[in-house]
């Protein structure tokens, strides 16, 4: 029954977010674009490290220090972190004895992934030690590392109550002031907790009579200072992130949904004296959402710690599954929102119904669930063993609280169609305006990372970066503003690479329109703004995005040629840098393209002219337009020949096959001409049905440009190959004529031997353009942008893209033969 008014929900939803409402930033672009794509072959900056393990997935950096250490399968590695590639580097070799690994193997377990001891605690301890926890092939252990050594300082311990025992279970831990606050789903029952160890009293959650924790599956957790600084005399807490299975809602379609939530505890809490003993007496917890509840898992979390504890901000990522749709979407939630969660209504079992409601009876003093403060105090409880009986029995019963958590704003910051996001991070710039802004960084679950600003009014995604060839999820990432890098580890390694990626614009504009608030133009190139010794010269614009740059001198583009038949298709190549930007192309310098002319189509990456005529001729200049700023991108003369040999067209003749031998009866002959001539007359017509079908099929998909109304359909380039086979033409500028390869015979009067194999590719500036194609394809391909917008809706089974139908030409072509044999004859 609810099931089938969700779809109407969750449009509705849709609805709403597009449509925007109550909240000073604009609309949620339910698909926001990078303005960049930088594909690894293009990331000139990376610096990777990896050595011969993997799962190179616990990092920590100790940035005073230069330091990053790396916990992998079987390895922990301490780094150079100004240099991560660099030669020099420590390594600590801890793996599986031989008994535990047939062990492992004996209980089941695989032992290509999940035998090895995979490091999932790396921690600073205090000043010379860190504390390391390792899942050790299903018998987890941890111990303490002399960091200046770089080798373990004592024994290796037991680590059951501290780590997961599967690598793949979502763990989280934090050492504070000597205790480790670690929290996972434990031993082989994979049952949830958190938990406090190593120092002071241990303390767990409680199971009964109701679970605190049903199947939570941990993401994150957060200290927060709530002591600093506050007259009411409030305890440290330390916040979780986890998605656990919904029990508050009965109806039967959500048995095993998984929803985010919030938890917290008090630093001080030391448990009941009776009631609750070694139990945490300051558990709440509270549902979190952001765009879809019970439609949405958090897959990653970062605490954005502002300095004073009330600023804090959590950035959480999530991942949106509904029926086919899979999208990601981030949202930002306040620690005062949460507090204020905490402190409103309970929720509560009710035995006799078995439903959650909200509770709405007394509650005892002090407040059940929270810390031991001032107030408190002041009544006699100086700690949490100190609480009277009924608060402890309260908060046995009431775990979980009424209200939800709502994201700032009420709505996501950014959604992102078909993108898996993974992990994120967070980095807060002051811009050149000396306003702050929100950086995040977001790794996907094949390798990309996406860098997105948030201003007051927008949200924008500056670029996305293939930080990984092979596509393989993010697994880690981690900021260091001191050298300018955001550290990435995955599978394979570990890769490093600039933080504000300044160097990758490259004019004024490109600098100013990217919006990146690293980034400043200083009048040459664009650089970062807190390492400029001259901020006063320096332009940015983080408002608008375009001013400032009027007096740049953009270097001009080299003026190509291009010669084509009369007749042929020829694409003038511009490739537009921004995944925003519009060509925008004018002709013989003034006017602009009549793009209704059923010749030309126009894509981001260049102008196809088909069929081009004489009056085609001219000088053609690209320009990339981006936030009403125009750039030029290249420039083409056009120079269009007619045939030059109009005489030695060959008509095309149908030949009938010879007969074998004269012996052949007169009879046979005439059945092998009328079955001949039955097959070509099906052929005939086969080739016409197929291409009356194609031809509906694509009337009608594309729109050109952005303007264009009417609907054209892309000529195919071997409309014109029956009337120019034969011409093999050599031009003053040395160009050289495509010849189509599938032309059926060579002029009669020539009697040619076939043509040689085609000669390798010529540079770009010297063919028609076509031959330069492939590379860039490749690169839209990946990042399936659509390259011309189109009538109808692109989720279409239909769906087709300009690249795709370049990719016909171009397979077409690839049938032609390119001939580079001079005919003097013809010249
Ligand atoms: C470790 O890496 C391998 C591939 O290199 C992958 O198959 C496996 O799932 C990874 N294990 C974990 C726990 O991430
Ligand atoms: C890291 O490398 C840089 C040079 O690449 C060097 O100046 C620095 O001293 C090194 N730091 C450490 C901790 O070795
Ligand atoms: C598991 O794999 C390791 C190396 O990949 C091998 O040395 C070991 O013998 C294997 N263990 C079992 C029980 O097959
Ligand atoms: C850090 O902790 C280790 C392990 O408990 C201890 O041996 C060492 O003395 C401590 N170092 C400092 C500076 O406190
Ligand atoms: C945070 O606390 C400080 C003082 O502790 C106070 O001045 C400030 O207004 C608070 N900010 C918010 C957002 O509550
Ligand atoms: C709390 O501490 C105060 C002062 O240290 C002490 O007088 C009082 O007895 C303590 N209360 C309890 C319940 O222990
Ligand atoms: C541009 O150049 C002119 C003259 O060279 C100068 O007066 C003006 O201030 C400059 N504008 C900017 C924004 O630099
Ligand atoms: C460009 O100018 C030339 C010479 O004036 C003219 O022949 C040609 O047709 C023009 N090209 C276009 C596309 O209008």
């Amino acid at each position: 029954m609810m099931k089938s008014h969700l779809p109407t929900c969750v449009l509705v939803l849709l609805a709403i977010l597009n449509a925007g409402y109550s909240s000073k930033r604009s609309s949620v672009d339910l698909d926001a674009t990078p303005r960049l794509t930088v594909t690894n072959n293009e990331l000139s900056d990376g610096r990777f490290f990896g050595a011969n393990v993997k799962n190179y997935s616990t990092l920590l950096l100790e940035d005073e220090k230069g330091i990053l250490y790396v916990g992998a399968r079987g390895a922990i590695f301490s780094l150079n972190a100004s240099d991560i590639s660099h030669r020099l580097r420590k390594t600590i070799h801890w793996e599986v004895n031989p008994e535990k690994n047939q062990d492992c193997v004996n209980k089941g377990k695989n032992n290509q992934t999940e035998c090895y001891n995979h490091i999932r605690l790396l921690q600073t301890f205090n000043e010379t030690h860190l504390y390391v926890c390792g899942t050790n092939a299903f018998s987890p252990q941890c111990g303490f590392i002399d960091a200046r050594t770089f080798s373990f300082s004592s024994n290796i311990d037991d680590g059951k109550e501290k780590c997961p025992y599967d690598p793949a279970t979502g763990y989280t831990g934090l050492i504070i002031d000597g205790d480790l606050y670690t929290a996972t789903r434990y031993g082989f029952q994979y049952l949830p907790d958190i938990r406090r160890t190593l120092y002071q009293y241990t303390l767990r959650t409680e199971d009964s009579p109701l679970h605190w924790l049903n199947d939570a599956e941990f993401v994150s957790s957060a200290f927060v200072r709530e002591s600093l600084n506050v007259a009411v005399g409030d305890d440290d807490k330390i916040y979780y992130f986890f998605n656990e299975r919904v029990v508050e809602e009965s109806s039967s379609f959500l048995d095993k949904t998984q929803v985010a939530s919030v938890a917290r505890v008090c630093k001080s809490d030391m448990g009941g004296k009776k009631i609750l003993q070694k139990k945490w007496t300051s558990f709440l917890k509270a549902r979190l959402v952001c765009s879809m509840p019970y439609y949405e898992t958090l897959k990653a979390l970062y605490t954005l710690d502002l300095g004073s504890w009330n600023t804090t901000i959590f950035y959480g990522a999530f991942v949106l599954q509904w029926r086919n749709m899979e999208a990601s979407a981030v949202c930002q939630y306040s620690i005062s929102d949460i507090q204020k969660v905490f402190d409103g209504p309970y929720m509560e079992y009710q035995d006799s119904s078995r439903k959650w409601t909200r509770y709405d009876g007394d509650i005892p003093k002090p407040r059940p669930g929270s810390c031991v403060t001032d107030d408190i105090r002041s009544s006699g409880v100086n700690t949490s063993q100190d609480l009277p009986n009924n608060v402890l029995d309260f908060v046995k019963l009431h775990p979980l609280m009424y209200k939800k958590v709502k994201p700032l704003g009420d709505q996501p910051l950014l959604m992102k169609k078909s993108v898996l996001y993974t992990r994120i991070a967070v980095d807060r710039v002051t811009a050149l305006d000396n306003k702050q802004y929100d950086v995040l960084f977001i790794g996907t679950g094949d390798g990309w990372v996406h860098k997105v600003v948030v201003t007051k009014t927008t949200v924008y995604i500056v670029e996305e970066i293939q930080v990984f060839k092979k596509p393989q999820p993010v697994e880690n990432l981690v900021i260091s503003k001191r050298q300018d890098s955001l550290y990435v580890g995955s599978q394979s390694g570990v890769l490093q690479i600039s933080l504000s990626g300044c160097h990758r614009y490259t004019s004024c504009y490109d600098c100013i329109l990217a919006r990146n608030p690293y980034c400043g133009w200083d009048g040459k190139i664009c650089r970062e703004i807190v390492t400029s010794e001259d901020r006063v010269q320096m332009t940015q614009d983080m408002e608008n995005g375009n001013g400032g740059c009027l007096n740049s001198t953009a270097e001009d583009p080299l003026i190509k040629q291009r010669t084509v038949l009369k007749g042929d298709d020829v694409l003038l190549q511009c490739e537009l840098k921004s995944n925003l930007a519009k060509p925008q192309w004018l002709v013989n310098n003034t006017d602009p393209l009549d793009e209704n002319e059923i010749n030309f189509r126009v894509g981001n990456d260049g102008l196809l002219i088909m069929d081009t005529q004489l009056e085609h001729g001219g000088e053609y200049s690209c320009y990339s337009e981006e936030n009403g700023l125009q750039s030029l991108v290249a420039l083409y003369t056009l120079n269009v020949w007619l045939k030059l040999n109009p005489t030695s067209v060959p008509t095309p003749v149908v030949q009938l096959p010879t007969p074998i031998s004269h012996s052949s009866s007169k009879l046979e002959f005439v059945y092998i001409s009328v079955i001949t001539i039955l097959g070509g007359l099906c052929l005939v017509l086969s080739v016409v049905l197929m291409y009356v079908s194609c031809h509906q099929k694509r009337k009608g998909r594309y729109a050109m440009g952005s303007c264009r109304s009417n609907n054209v359909e892309l000529q195919t380039v071997s409309n014109n190959f029956k009337d120019k086979s034969e011409d093999i033409n050599n031009y003053s500028d040395g160009c050289l004529q495509i010849i189509p390869g599938e032309a059926p015979t060579l002029s009669p009067k020539r009697g040619n031997p076939p043509p040689p194999p085609p000669p390798p590719p010529l540079p770009s500036e010297f063919t028609n353009g076509i031959a330069t194609l492939p590379n860039m394809l490749r690169k839209m391909n990946g990042n399936s942008y659509m390259l011309l917008r189109q009538n109808e809706e692109a989720s279409s089974p239909l769906y087709n893209s300009f690249t795709e139908e370049l990719s016909k030409i171009l397979e077409k072509r690839k049938h032609t033969v390119l001939l580079d044999k001079l005919d003097e004859s013809s010249v």
